[in-house]
C-alpha cells in the first residue's frame, strides 16, 4: 500500500435483490476501494459485478469483482445478505431453518480464514441470524451485528417527516426491539430538532396524537409486507441503511444507530440479539446507549426479547 493511501475492502455475500442493491449503493458512495461479490450462484455474482462496475465512470474508481471466500478473508467489512425471503404459505420458522442452514454453510468459511473485520448481518430474520452468526463465526460479539431496526427507524422518520411536513433528517426517533412484528416505536423521547412530537403536531394542526402514533407505528411495522405484496421484495431502503452503517464503521463515526446486538443485562434483557441504539465505530459496536424508555416501551422491549428467545428455542 502506498504511504498515506487508505485502501478499504468490502465484501457482499448473497447477491440477490438485497445484496446487489447494497453493492450498487456502496459503489456510488465511494467508501471502499475494493469490493468482492460472493454468491452460491457464481454467474449471478459475476453478472452483478460487471453491471455495477459499468457505473464506475460516473462515480469513483474502485475494483469490483466476483470471487470466493479466499477473496474476502482480508475485507474490512462483510455484508451478509445470503438467504431467501419468506414465500407464500411458508412460516417464519421454515424461513429461519432455511436461512440458518445457509449461515451454517457460510460462516465456517470466514472462521477458517481468520476473518478479522466487521460482519454486518442483513438476511432475515435478522436478529436470530445475528445471534447465529456470532456463534458460528466465533468472532467477538462487537464485530458481528445486524442491520436490525435501522431500516424501520428510517421508515418511521420518513413517515413522521411526511406527516409533519418537515425534513425527515430533523426527526429524532427510534424503532427498537425485533426487526419484525414485535418492534417498538420509542415515542417517549421522539422529537423534531428538540421539539416534542406532541408540540410540533399541535403546531402543524394535528391534535389526535394517539391515533396518529398508532397509525404511523402500524404503517412502519407493515411496510415490508406492503412492499413485498406489490413488488415481491424490498431492497432500496435496506441498501441505504447498510450504506449508513458501513459509513459509521469505516469512518469510525461513533454514530448512534439501532443495530441488532447482543444484550447482557441492559434493559433487564440477556441472551438475545435485538436492536437498541448503540455507538457504532471502527471496531463495530462500541457500547449500547441506555436510552430512556417509559414503562410501556420497556415492557414491550422485554416481550420482544422473549419472542426472539422462544423462536431461537424452537430452532434448536
Ligand atoms: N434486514 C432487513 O431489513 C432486510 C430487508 C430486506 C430483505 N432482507 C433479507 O435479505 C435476504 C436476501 O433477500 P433478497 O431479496 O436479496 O433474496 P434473493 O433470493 O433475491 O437473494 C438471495 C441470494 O442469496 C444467495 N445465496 C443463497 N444461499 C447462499 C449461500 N450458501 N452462499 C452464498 N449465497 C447464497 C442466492 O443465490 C441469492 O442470490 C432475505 O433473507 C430477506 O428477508 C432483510
Amino acid at each position: 500500500m502506498s504511504k498515506g493511501i487508505d485502501l478499504r475492502k468490502a465484501a457482499v455475500i448473497g447477491c440477490g435483490f438485497v445484496g446487489a442493491t447494497c453493492a450498487f449503493t456502496l459503489m456510488q458512495h465511494g467508501l471502499f476501494s475494493e469490493m468482492v461479490l460472493v454468491d452460491v450462484d457464481r454467474a449471478r455474482a459475476e453478472g452483478e459485478a460487471m453491471d455495477i462496475a459499468h457505473g464506475l465512470p460516473f462515480a469513483a474508481p474502485m475494483k469490483i469483482y466476483a470471487g470466493g471466500y479466499d477473496d474476502l478473508a482480508d475485507a474490512d467489512l462483510v455484508v451478509l445478505a445470503a438467504g431467501a425471503n419468506q414465500k407464500p404459505g411458508e412460516t417464519r420458522l421454515d424461513l429461519l431453518k432455511k436461512n440458518a442452514a445457509i449461515f451454517r454453510s457460510i460462516l465456517p468459511e470466514l472462521k477458517s480464514r481468520n476473518y478479522g473485520g466487521v460482519l454486518l448481518v442483513v438476511a432475515n430474520p435478522v436478529d436470530i441470524l445475528t445471534r447465529l452468526a456470532q456463534e458460528f463465526s466465533g468472532l467477538p460479539e462487537e464485530r458481528v451485528f445486524g442491520s436490525g431496526t435501522v431500516l424501520d427507524t428510517a421508515r418511521l422518520k420518513d413517515l413522521l417527516g411526511q406527516h409533519l411536513s418537515v425534513d425527515s433528517r430533523s426527526v429524532h426517533a427510534f424503532i427498537i426491539g425485533e426487526h419484525g412484528d414485535s418492534e417498538i416505536p420509542v415515542w417517549s423521547s421522539a422529537n423534531v430538532s428538540g421539539m416534542s412530537l406532541h408540540r410540533i403536531c399541535e403546531m402543524r394542526g394535528f391534535h389526535d396524537h394517539e391515533k396518529a402514533m398508532r397509525e404511523i407505528g402500524e404503517s412502519v411495522k407493515n411496510s415490508a409486507y406492503e412492499i413485498i405484496q406489490r413488488k415481491k421484495a424490498t431492497y432500496y431502503g435496506i441498501a441505504m441503511a447498510v450504506q449508513r452503517i458501513c459509513e459509521a464503521v469505516m469512518r469510525d463515526e461513533k454514530s448512534i444507530l439501532p443495530v441488532s446486538n447482543a444484550l447482557h443485562g441492559e434493559f433487564g434483557i440477556s441472551d438475545v440479539s435485538l436492536s437498541v441504539p448503540a455507538i457504532v465505530g471502527a471496531g463495530g459496536i462500541e457500547r449500547i446507549t441506555p436510552i430512556g424508555l417509559d414503562g410501556d416501551e420497556l415492557s414491550r422491549l422485554r416481550a420482544s426479547a422473549e419472542i426472539l428467545k422462544n423462536t431461537m428455542a424452537e430452532l434448536r
